[in-house]
């Protein structure tokens, strides 16, 4: 076990934040000898341990991992915040160890919106993330319920005034249009409520399918089926947070 140094945590605390039992619980834990640090057994809760120790349960490895961060296919129907009595939520979709480590949604998404909803127990980065200053692009795809044209691209480019703010100029790219149905990808730089729906109700047009593939540099692993998530890998993790860093404008 390495002397106490600054990513040292103590024992205990590690335990019951990886959701193995309350303090007290964790403490009884140690001290009964049923933990090793380096595969030898520690009796003292107090004793410090950092990312490097190998920590194991009855000779289990486990994994003490405080900072996790995930990216999640959100389904249609399902609720973009920690709980709710009624209804189902994303946490819902994970195992509890990431609540318990105080994994949040990185903004939201509505309950009729699918794709890609990062996880993070990093509440800096994810504020980095939303921030439009920071310009991290989110890509969606929507369908609508009416052509698109070129006057759309343009003022979706301009920026639309909706009833009480003007969104920042957005990328629209029709991908189809047909007379009653059109097929897009959006780009925006901000995340306010509804706001791609409402661009395009102000455009007259109706959204019926909307779903995110990307923020900033992170796409959508097409291989997560619905409802399913994954960590970031380390390089998707670099690219976010070098996304974050580059900031374009002052507050
Ligand atoms: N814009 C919306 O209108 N809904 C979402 O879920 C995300 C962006």
């Amino acid at each position: 076990m390495k002397k106490k140094d600054h990513d040292a945590i103590r024992l205990d605390r590690l335990l019951s934040a990886l959701a193995l039992g309350t303090r007290t619980q964790v403490q009884n834990l140690i001290r009964s000898g049923r933990i090793t640090v380096n595969q030898k057994a520690v009796f003292k809760p107090e004793s410090h341990v950092n990312a490097s120790d190998a920590v194991a349960l009855d000779g289990q490895a486990l994994d003490t991992r405080l900072s996790r961060h995930i990216m999640l296919n959100k389904p249609c129907g399902v609720l973009t915040a920690a709980r709710d009595p009624r209804q189902p939520t994303v946490i819902d979709l994970l195992p509890p160890i990431f609540e318990s480590l105080g994994c949040m949604p990185v903004g939201r998404l509505d309950k009729d919106t699918e794709g890609l909803l990062l996880l993070t127990t990093d509440g800096t980065l994810a504020h980095q993330i939303l921030s439009p200053r920071r310009q991290v692009w989110k890509t969606y795809r929507a369908v609508v319920d009416g052509p698109l044209s070129g006057e759309d691209v343009l003022a979706f480019e301009r920026g639309l005034a909706l009833s009480d703010f003007t969104a920042l100029p957005a990328r629209l790219t029709i991908l189809r249009s047909s007379g009653t149905e059109a097929e897009a990808l959006v780009d925006v730089c901000e995340g306010k409520y509804h706001q791609v729906r409402r661009m395009f109700e102000a455009r007259g047009r109706i959204v019926t399918a909307l779903k995110r593939l990307a923020i900033g540099p992170i796409s959508l692993d097409e291989s997560l089926a619905v409802g399913e998530y994954r960590e970031l890998t380390e390089a998707e993790l670099r690219a976010i947070r070098q996304a974050v860093s580059g900031e374009k404008y002052a507050e």
